[in-house]
């Protein structure tokens, strides 16, 4: 289990490196792609092989039986975050941006809002747009760096057309890690407003030592009825090409709804996504996810030092995912500037804070999840790029 070795990903149709080129101008010898949330990382052991006993039989028809996927699943909630999953609530989807998506579908009618907690994962406001439904923007404030939930400020930016919020827990990006007590103010905050709430968790894996994610039905149960929970393991196995998520939903209304959703758009699983997933949930699995957050906890270490090192930059402290997020206004340059030092003098590509929305305008977003080595090259460049601010 080592994290430092590099695996060259050019030419494998990844997105993160072969489309630098493309949108960056960057070649992938010469520039760092540290953008698209995935890692540089092979999954565990024990899900290669599941792989492996796929291309064995060398027969891919579709998938069925999913007693054991549901049982994985269910033992991992109860195991790593404490909560008991019925086998009936799972809904099985190509991923969480789809599940949102089918969520929108589900639950909003063309013309209503939904709301988003900016800065926020740059696909929920591109899905609900393309589905004919508006945005409204609750910006979350910052206090010493981190990200906080202002409900009363909320309250003056409802239009009346809005019927579900998004919540992203932990958040992504700025890695909040939010707290029993600030859930139960979101969860108190969509009943007032008689709100859908989509918990989107696809983190929770990812949380640094000393850390603790709660996930919103322990934090919340009064609120099942209108809760819809999402979690998957594509981020946490870094298996995101395998397209595979969990909607979760204990209200049997609610997941007539959805059900039918997934029916209208004809959603079965895919088998390689199956396996896969089904291997990730395992005592294996359990004890790769430990050993890959101690490794990006040093990342994470290295990375702030650095960056927080050079006036005017300020990294946020991650308390989940490996998306750290780092505050340029404190060297007064306009936005074009600071990205061009980044992406053509630094030669990084990053997703750029606006995207995320209100609230993400001076920040760039970076992935940490890669060798040790690229980290400390990273932060090098940056280095020399704002040399004349030492
Ligand atoms: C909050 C959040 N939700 C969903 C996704 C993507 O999910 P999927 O790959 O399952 O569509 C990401 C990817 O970064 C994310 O950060």
């Amino acid at each position: 289990m080592t994290f430092d070795t590099p695996i060259s990903r050019a030419g494998s149709h990844c997105v993160k490196w072969d489309m630098l080129e493309p949108l960056y101008g960057l070649k992938p010898d010469e520039g760092l792609a540290m953008w698209v949330a995935d890692m540089e990382f092979k999954p565990p052991q024990v899900v290669q092989d599941a792989l492996q006993k796929m291309l064995d039989h060398g027969v891919y028809g579709y998938f069925g039986d999913d007693t054991a996927y549901l049982d994985a699943i269910r033992w991992w909630m109860s195991n790593r975050h404490g909560w008991e999953v019925q086998p009936d609530w799972i809904f099985t989807t190509h991923g969480l941006v789809n599940g949102t998506a089918l969520c929108v579908h589900s639950y909003t009618q063309p013309g209503d809002a939904v709301i988003l907690m900016t800065p926020v994962y740059h696909a929920f406001a591109r899905i609900i747009k393309a589905a004919g439904r508006e945005v409204t923007e609750c910006p979350l404030t910052l206090q010493d760096g981190l990200a906080q939930i202002d409900t009363a400020d909320w309250e003056k930016r409802l239009t009346g057309r809005e019927k579900m919020l998004i919540l992203c827990s932990p958040h992504n990006p700025g890695g909040r890690v939010w707290t029993t007590d600030e859930l139960r103010a979101v969860a108190d905050f969509c009943v007032k407003h008689d709100l859908i709430l989509v918990s989107d968790e696809i983190h929770h894996d990812l949380v640094y030592p000393g850390q603790k994610h709660t996930v919103m039905a322990l934090a919340a149960p009064q609120i099942a009825d209108r809760l819809v929970i999402m979690t998957a393991t594509t981020k946490t196995f870094n298996i995101a090409g395998a397209h595979i998520g969990n909607v979760i939903i204990a209200d049997p209304a609610l997941r007539k709804t959805f059900a039918n959703t997934m029916n209208a758009m004809g959603i079965s699983p895919n088998s390689f996504g199956m396996h896969m997933a089904t291997a990730a949930y395992s005592p294996e699995g359990a004890a790769w996810v430990d050993a890959l957050m101690r490794y990006l906890d040093g990342n994470r270490q290295v990375f702030d030092d650095g960056v927080n090192a050079i006036p005017g930059l300020r990294s946020t402290r991650l308390e989940a995912t490996y998306l750290a997020w780092v505050d340029f206004s404190g060297t007064g340059m306009a936005q074009g500037e600071f990205i061009d030092r980044v992406q053509k003098t630094a030669k990084i590509a990053t997703n750029h804070g606006a995207s995320f929305g209100t609230g993400g305008e001076t920040f760039l977003r970076f992935n940490l999840a890669c060798p040790r080595a690229q980290v400390v090259d990273a932060v090098a460049r940056l280095e020399r790029a704002f040399a004349d601010l030492q």
